[in-house]
């Protein structure tokens, strides 16, 4: 699908770009077709109203007018095996982002692999993709991957009937906030998170992450492609692997998946 209007409407710090759209299929896919047009380190690429939005596992994502769509093309100095880290540094980003706005009493979390959560529902997703591209990768002699970080955020509505139940931002009794307002800020925290990553690694990231990290200590059940695992949640290691304390008392690493409560939460 072809963009409609790319509008480069400001310049972000350092090597950032903002690009908006009125309307595009799903920003990853623009952020994607820019990078093998020749790309551009830094492009943020914003859609208010997105026709064939994304989700995790080829599912879609239902994006309905006045939630956030955003996506950030990034080509890091570091190995591919890294890059999957970005979604803990945008994860902690929506969350530093939004902190301040929440009204007391509401709990905001991050929820292993890619989600946000706010009171026990999915308040956003993160959706990662990344690629090589034809370019000299000077430190291991390949390509230098290319990697999209997709984030959308439910401000205004959220889908009905989920199987993990869903909220927005409204429900939580944050008015007179735009989609626009969320994305400078997530924006402001995304580069300083990226940098904190990119400078000091994964280790800082992954504290902020743990800190507020849902299920901790809780009995959860992950969804493997051929198997269902259950555990007891002990948060991530080192590499963003989720772990789990298995009844036999050992330890289980969890690479990807979906996660669940064993017990359904009330909400
Ligand atoms: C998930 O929880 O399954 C991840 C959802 C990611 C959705 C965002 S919206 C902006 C970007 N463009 C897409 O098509 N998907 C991501």
């Amino acid at each position: 699908m072809t963009a409609v209007k790319a509008k480069p409407t400001s310049n972000l710090l350092n090597d950032y770009h903002l690009l908006s759209f009125d309307s595009l299929d799903s920003t990853n896919e623009e952020a994607k077709r820019l990078a093998k047009g020749g790309g551009c380190h830094g492009a943020v690429i914003w859609a208010k109203h997105q026709s064939e939005g994304k989700g995790r596992m080829g599912r879609s994502w239902i994006s309905s007018d006045g939630n956030l769509f955003v996506s950030v093309l990034l080509q890091p100095e570091k190995p591919m095996a890294d890059l999957s880290q970005l979604s803990f540094v945008a994860a902690v980003s929506v969350l530093e982002a939004l902190e301040s706005l929440l009204p007391d009493g509401n709990r905001l979390q991050c929820k292993w692999p890619n989600d946000i959560v706010l009171n026990d529902r999915k308040l956003g997703g993160i959706l990662l993709e990344s690629f090589q591209s034809g370019q000299p990768y000077e430190t291991n002699s390949g390509k230098k991957p290319w990697v999209v970080v997709g984030v959308g955020i439910n401000v205004d509505s959220h889908p009905p009937r989920t199987e993990f139940p869903a909220t927005c931002l409204k429900d939580a009794g944050v008015e007179l906030v735009s989609a626009k307002i969320i994305l400078s800020r997530f924006i402001h925290h995304f580069i300083e998170c990226y940098n904190l990553w990119n400078t000091k690694g994964f280790a800082p990231i992954r504290k902020k992450w743990t800190t507020a990290a849902w299920g901790m200590e809780k009995r959860l059940s992950a969804r493997l492609p051929d198997s269902i695992i259950e555990g007891i949640c002990q948060g991530i290691d080192a590499k963003g692997s989720l772990l789990l304390k298995l009844d036999s008392g050992k330890q289980h690493q969890i690479h990807a998946g979906d996660v669940f409560p064993v017990e359904p939460v009330q909400v």
